[in-house]
């Protein structure tokens, strides 16, 4: 194996290819087997190893944003968040509502998203055909995530669409369309936050997170802005990632029958068959940090202030943790570990054990009634070359 210089490493990683966008499996999968650290010719890395990735994506000097700055990135939008801050900081900011999304808690707020599936189940027709990715992916998390914060509950849809518009924009070359529809996401969730903080304000003391979170506001423990930029990702983005999982459950379930079979008579298999989906479902395909001292890995020493992409994707399929990486086996060993999916280091997702009860939760509904699902026409995917979602998947269940 060698490092990849320039130009060829552009050619190796095709980022605005459509191809590419759609399946970029065969890419990976030469960069893994032959360039392990990909430098492109805009100075930037590309680490792919399982290996590389969960070493260095959490390396303590690695930050989230440019020491050059954001430019005018939509991404700015979430300057004071927890995703884009550093530190003693991001540490305070995250404090604020952490607690309210560890596993027990998150045991707790999955039964809404249980009640919620149910329901969207009770109205379904006797073809057994539903929306699923809005019922049963989207909707239940949202209900969910609207108990957690002590709000009315609401559409999820236009959240997981407006969510989608502003990751367009995390991708490797956004074009001016995708960064204006970004800008135009980013203005719709802000704006909704913001009422729903004036109206809580207005009706305060459920002791809910959301009167917690303004109660921390008040007390000078969170900015104005940085309760607004919080209540945007949790209540804008809590099932978006969670509607791409449930979508990619319900297909994988589909092709696999006995998968299916297996999570509802196996109750010691769900975590096993859960955690094979969340490897394939992968919802954030990479992650960009910047170096801000020099960083060696393997025989490469990367500068400072320079970008490194980790490709989770990439490594979620490396054959030497992941062999036949295509294929939905649930017998993986534990440690090749599907938590990877989900960030690692001082950014990883807050949001794990939320999504993890949820989507527990919600198949425990669907095998509880059902046999059998099948996809009914072509699902909505909705992906870049940084993530991938869903926007409409039907399924008949029998
Ligand atoms: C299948 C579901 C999900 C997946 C695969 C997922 C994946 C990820 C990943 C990969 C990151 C790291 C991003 C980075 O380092 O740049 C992340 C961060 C984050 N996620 Fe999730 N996520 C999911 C669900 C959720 C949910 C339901 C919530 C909210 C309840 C959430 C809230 C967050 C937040 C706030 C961060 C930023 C954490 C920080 O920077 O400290 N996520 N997520």
């Amino acid at each position: 194996m060698e490092q990849t210089e320039t130009p060829a490493g552009d050619d190796l990683l095709p980022w605005s290819d459509p191809e590419f966008i759609r399946e970029p499996w065969p890419w990976f999968d030469r960069i893994l087997r032959d360039h392990p650290i990909v430098k492109l010719s805009d100075g930037s890395y590309v680490i792919s190893k399982h290996a590389d990735v969960m070493k260095y994506a959490k390396h303590p000097t690695l930050v989230s944003v440019s020491p050059d700055g954001i430019g005018d990135s939509p991404w700015a939008a979430n300057l004071n968040s927890v995703l884009l801050t550093e530190g003693e900081r991001h540490s305070r900011i995250l404090r604020t509502f952490s607690t309210w999304l560890t596993p027990k808690m998150a045991q707790k707020w999955a039964e809404v998203a249980a009640d919620s599936a149910r329901a969207a189940l009770d109205r379904m027709g006797p073809d057994g055909v539903i929306e699923a990715h809005r019922e049963l992916g989207v909707q239940p998390a949202q209900d969910a995530m609207a108990h957690v914060l002590g709000i009315d509950r609401e559409d999820g849809f236009p959240y997981i669409h407006a969510t989608n518009l502003t990751m367009m924009a995390m991708g490797w070359d956004p074009s001016g369309e995708e960064v204006r529809r970004a800008n135009e996401g980013f203005g719709y969730m802000m704006f909704q936050a913001e009422t729903l903080i004036e109206k809580k304000r207005a009706n305060p003391g459920d002791g809910q997170l959301l009167d917690e979170m303004i109660k921390a506001a008040d007390e000078g423990r969170l900015t104005e802005r940085e309760l607004k930029e919080s209540i945007q990702i949790l209540w804008g983005s809590a099932a978006h990632n969670p509607g791409q999982l449930m979508a990619s459950a319900l297909v994988d379930f589909a092709d696999n029958p006995d998968v299916f079979q297996a999570y509802k008579h196996d109750v010691d298999a769900r975590e096993h068959i859960l955690n094979e989906v969340i490897r394939r479902s992968l919802p954030e395909m990479a992650l960009d940090r910047y170096t801000t001292e020099p960083l060696q890995i393997r025989d490469v020493e990367i500068p400072p202030g320079t970008r490194v992409r980790f490709i989770l994707g990439a490594a979620l399929r490396d054959p030497e943790v992941f062999p036949n990486a295509d294929e939905f086996d649930y017998h993986r060993p534990k440690e090749a570990s599907m938590a990877l999916a989900f960030g690692l280091g001082a950014h990883r997702c807050v949001g794990q054990a939320f999504a993890r009860a949820v989507g527990r939760a919600v198949i425990a509904v669907l095998v509880e009634r059902f046999d059998k699902v099948e996809v009914v026409g072509e699902p909505v995917w909705v992906r870049s070359d940084r993530h991938r979602n869903c926007e409409g998947l039907t399924v008949r269940f029998s």
